[in-house]
């Protein structure tokens, strides 16, 4: 039910395929010390690297660069990046990159004056921040997280096998975001469609809670029933401009903030997939491809009535003479159809998964409470052994 509610995105997107000749104005209202963050390479591939070093240089900016961000970056990237940032005196941070560059970005904002161990206080307490933010922007290359419209930051401790997910507040938002559909033409395959799902995942975590009327509902079948179409076009011609586009906007819309208005929200799919990428260091959106449909097949009974709504408005299933469970397990049997033609992961074993691996993956799986059943522990463990 949509309650009281105050609404505000502070990220100003510029989308389009002349997005980046908004860079440089957006560059000019910040201080001179940039530091440039970036991942394993493909900006220098693909040559957005030298656009944005020729952007910045014609505004004088001093350029500090901490390339190498992985994918699911880790702390220990988030210190050295720290004293990178603390020794150039940074006053911005540009992030090109995806969601792992983006989310590392923000993590260095709420870290670099941070005066205790960031991990403990952002990611372990979730505390709000409380000290000097440096602020960022972004200029996407890959699709999916929705990072560069809402405050999300996931980091991953390797040795203590921890990806913790902290949701910043409005003042740790990207400034501004670059969005062209046709930087993400290079992407490989695998990392198209991982994104692809991530984006239809985050739709189903709001959309699966909460048994109302509620207009957020509406608006992300729309979204569902957007991405799936873009997607059959996209896995067969990726260069399709339309299609890449739809993706990228939807991606935007799917997490930041918008359709999570009077959501009660589950993210159990996230919970098990982070805990996941911790073990195995997978690709975020592949694990929850692999979790997903053992996760919804388990808990379907509970909130049966969406799971029908799901089938029938997202998947189109025929309901005349079915009974309300047939009609969501067909929902269930177009998904899988939908996500084997993607080519994406569809078990854990696939991600290397171990069956060793399954307490440890089950005790770095938070519980959340806002979806149709809230999970016990020995659950967690069945559901992960369903999804090997
Ligand atoms: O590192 P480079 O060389 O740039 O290569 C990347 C990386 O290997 C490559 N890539 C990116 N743009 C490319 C490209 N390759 C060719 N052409 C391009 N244009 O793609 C690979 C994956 O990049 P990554 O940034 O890791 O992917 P993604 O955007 O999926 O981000 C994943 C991270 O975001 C977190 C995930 O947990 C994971 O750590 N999430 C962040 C969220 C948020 N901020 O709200 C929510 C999500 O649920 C998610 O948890
Ligand atoms: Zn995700």
């Amino acid at each position: 039910m949509l309650g009281d509610i105050c609404y505000s995105n502070p990220t100003r997107l510029y989308f389009g395929q002349n997005a980046m000749d908004n860079l440089e104005a957006e560059l000019k209202k910040y201080g001179r010390n940039v530091l440039l963050v970036y991942g394993g390479g493909s900006i220098k591939k693909f040559g957005i690297y030298e656009t944005v070093i020729s952007i910045l240089k014609k505004c004088g900016k001093t350029i500090i660069e901490d390339g190498g961000v992985m994918p699911n970056p880790t702390v220990s990237k988030l210190y050295e990046g720290c004293q990178r940032a603390r020794d150039g005196k940074a006053d911005f941070i540009l992030a090109v990159g995806g969601g792992s560059v983006c989310d590392y970005a923000k993590a260095l904002s709420v870290s670099i004056h941070c005066k205790e161990d960031p991990w403990e206080k952002y990611f372990v307490r979730l505390e709000d921040v409380g000290n000097e933010l440096v602020p960022v922007g972004c200029v996407l290359t890959m699709v999916g997280t929705g990072s560069e419209m809402n405050g999300g930051s996931v980091i991953t401790h390797s040795e203590q096998k921890l990806k913790i997910a902290h949701t910043f507040g409005d003042n740790v938002f990207p400034k501004f975001s670059i969005l062209n559909p046709v930087y993400t033409y290079t992407l490989p395959k695998y990392q198209m469609v991982a994104g692809i799902f991530d984006i239809f995942s985050h739709i189903c975590e709001q959309y699966f809670s909460g048994t109302d009327d509620n207009t957020s509902d509406y608006i992300m079948e729309g979204l569902l029933k957007s991405l799936i179409v873009s997607s059959g076009v996209a896995v067969k011609n990726p260069e399709d401009y339309e299609a890449r586009s739809n993706i990228m906007w939807i991606a935007t819309w799917a997490l930041n903030t918008l359709v999570a208005k009077g959501k009660a929200t589950d993210w159990m799919v996230h919970m098990f997939g982070h805990s996941v990428s911790a073990y195995t260091d997978a690709t975020h959106g592949m694990t929850l491809a692999a979790v997903s449909l053992p996760y919804y097949k388990y808990i379907y009974t509970y909130g049966l009535s969406k799971f029908k709504r799901f089938a029938i408005n997202v998947w189109n299933v025929e309901s005349t003479g079915k009974t309300d469970e047939q009609i969501a397990l067909e929902g269930f049997d177009a998904m899988e159809k939908w996500m084997k033609s993607l080519g994406l992961v569809m078990s854990l074993k696939e991600l290397g998964v171990k069956e060793e691996m399954l307490d440890g993956i089950t005790e770095g799986t938070f519980i959340n409470t806002g979806g149709y059943k809230v999970l016990t522990k020995e659950e967690i463990k069945e559901i992960l052994k369903r999804s090997m």
